[in-house]
């Protein structure tokens, strides 16, 4: 699907065509998107909301084009509600710090997930919070019983993933938002493995908050969204302090900006925010239902192909799951077979995947993971399915 705009998958590696299977770590990026970027820097390269010459005013446009254009994207009901980060990292170090001061004390409780990133656990820590994390069943899905217990006075937000990045789960967040509604308590969602890969609608899915990357969707590293809802976004504290961000400075007291500029301090990487432009309307000429629904069949083709290589486990086996297969073959270690694959032209990712708590659920150091895009092909699962073969007997 689109895989002749992808200059990068015509690459070689070690004399192999490159199958590309780390989608889940970054996507690879389309011509239109490449374009979009280098075009800035060579027409249009200025400072935005900041110049009266020509080239400031077509960047400053350009760039809140996008603005509007992610928020029809994701369904929000105002532009403003879009504030530009460096990912969904930043995104959610924003919620956690800004929301942190405004609402968490020493003896708060944020609920996330048993099967969320480092990067959905750290910055609530570093918020002060106690984290109450939600089990999970062995195929991996979450306990919504034990989550609904977990509510008390203490509870403060509920910090949770759309899709696990580890097991694949697509998480039921509709329910998980309703829930914490229920209690009167707030929903961030981490959507970086989301939106790539199924429609999202913020307003469906009732969140108070949805985090994504630019670079898993398609569009260049460094860009990232946060969506606050207007009226929970407006009672928070500024994240960073600098220019853009303020109304009046002086020596003794400084007003802040409107939203969504209250959260954007300095210079926004405006290139990467045309390239996330241009990635939206790639997906959308694709049509993300239908690159869902290719998703899918790869993962159905996968899961039965795997099948056949003996002594592989697949961990995430959950009903509802997203494009990304966890795997151990026997006992080999995970950073073995990656590095085999890899000698075949293969590309998986390794290791505990940021996600050290779900290893540890499982009480295993890692796992070798492949996770596709819309560009993968059932020929790559095939040429994943013969390496495997091929490497099965030097991992004895
Ligand atoms: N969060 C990214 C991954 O899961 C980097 O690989």
């Amino acid at each position: 699907m689109f895989r002749d705009q992808f200059p990068i998958l015509n690459t070689t590696i070690y004399g192999h065509p490159l199958v590309y299977l780390d989608n889940a770590a970054t996507t690879q990026k389309p011509q239109v998107v490449i374009d979009a970027v280098s075009r800035y820097y060579a027409t249009l390269n200025s400072n935005i909301h900041r110049g009266v010459h020509h080239l400031a005013a077509e960047a400053t446009d350009l760039h809140e084009q996008t603005r509007r254009k992610v928020q029809q994207f994701i369904g929000a009901a105002h532009s403003h509600e879009i504030v530009f980060t460096r990912g969904t990292t930043e995104a959610i170090n924003l919620v956690a710090s800004s929301f942190g001061k405004a609402y968490i004390h020493e003896g708060d409780e944020v609920i996330v997930s048993g099967m969320e990133h480092h990067s959905n656990i750290v910055p609530w820590q570093l918020a002060g919070a106690r984290l109450r994390p939600i089990p999970f069943s062995d195929d991996g899905v979450l306990d919504l019983d034990a989550y609904a217990s977990l509510f008390n006075s203490r509870t403060r937000i509920v910090a949770v993933a759309h899709v696990s990045n580890s097991l694949g789960t697509v998480n039921p967040i509709e329910q998980i938002t309703a829930i914490a509604h229920a209690h009167g308590v707030p929903v961030m969602v981490d959507g970086a493995q989301a939106v790539a890969h199924t429609v999202v609608d913020v307003a469906r899915i009732g969140c108070d908050f949805y985090c994504f990357s630019g670079h898993k969707m398609y569009a260049p590293m460094g860009i990232g969204v946060l969506y606050g809802r207007e009226a929970i976004l407006d009672t928070l504290p500024p994240y960073q302090g600098g220019g853009e961000m303020i109304k009046d400075v002086t020596f003794e007291r400084t007003t802040y900006n409107e939203l969504p500029f209250r959260f954007e301090a300095g210079t926004p990487s405006v290139g990467d925010t045309l390239g996330l432009s241009a990635a939206i309307d790639f997906m959308q000429q694709a049509g993300v239902q239908a690159i869902a629904d290719h998703e899918a069949s790869l993962l159905d083709y996968a899961t039965c192909r795997l099948a056949e290589i003996e002594g592989l486990r697949i961990y995430g086996t959950a009903p509802h799951k997203a494009g990304v297969i966890s795997f151990l073959i026997g006992q080999s270690h995970p950073y073995d077979v990656g590095t085999l694959l890899d000698k075949l032209g293969i590309a998986v990712r390794t290791g505990h995947h940021c996600a050290q708590p779900v290893m540890d659920r499982y009480g295993i150091p890692g796992t070798v993971r492949a996770s596709f895009a819309l560009y993968n092909t059932t020929e790559e699962i095939d040429a994943l399915v013969s390496a495997l073969h091929r490497i099965a007997p030097m991992l004895q």
